[in-house]
């Protein structure tokens, strides 16, 4: 509602209220109020997974920078990792906006990521590049997964779908930037591939219920 559409005794105090509004406005929870109980579950549920996901994806790609960042991989590794802090950031915020709880196995995750982002790097630069195909071929899926859980879902939840949706299609590229980097040749690749993912899998039932 404009001012001038008001008398003009109540123009000032409309001024300041819309003033208010619009400061108020970045800290409105929005989505909350519209999801039921059942919705409001999944919600958490997603955003909690993901923020873990995201946090150990993190402290992978630190690891690796820590190992390679001087290579020639080095600024591949870097932009793979500057979009995983943008992924991260984005789901730190979801926890707040829809106040969230995080796992309380995040210090586990700091520790194991960075590890293994390091402990493949160390081997090689091939054996650094098939960790990032196993684990963002893992968390590719995962996405995927939850995309069709939201689309089943009533209501709104095109906010949540377009963040996944863009964050799905940057891991596939994290993924497609390993196998151009040689991921295949680094040795045993099958066992190291799948050993990973077995331990992703893991992280990620366990991230959803504690
Ligand atoms: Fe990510
Ligand atoms: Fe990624």
């Amino acid at each position: 509602m404009h001012a001038a559409v008001l008398p003009s005794g109540c123009s000032i105090l409309s001024r300041r209220l819309l003033t208010l509004q619009s400061c108020l406005k970045p800290f409105q929870l929005c989505n909350l109020s519209t999801l039921d109980d059942h919705q409001k579950k999944i919600y958490d549920r997603i955003i909690r997974i993901d923020h873990a996901g995201e946090f150990g994806a993190d402290r992978i790609y630190a690891g690796q920078m820590f190992v390679l960042g001087k290579t020639d991989v080095g600024p591949l590794i870097q932009h793979m990792w500057d979009q995983e802090k943008h992924h991260l950031q984005t789901f730190k915020d979801m926890i707040s906006k829809h106040r969230s709880r995080p796992t309380v196995l995040l210090p586990l995750w700091n520790i194991a990521g960075f590890a293994l982002g390091a402990g493949t790097a160390l081997i090689s630069k091939e054996a650094a590049m098939a960790c990032t195909v196993a684990v963002e071929d893992t968390i590719t899926k995962h996405y995927n997964m939850q995309i069709r859980k939201l689309l089943e879902l009533n209501g709104d939840h095109d906010e949540l779908l377009s963040t996944i949706k863009k964050f799905r299609d940057e891991e596939m590229e994290h993924h497609d930037i390993g196998l151009e980097q040689n991921a295949e040749a680094a040795p045993a690749y099958d066992i190291l591939k799948k050993t990973i993912q077995m331990g992703c899998s893991a992280a990620i039932f366990l991230s959803e219920r504690i």
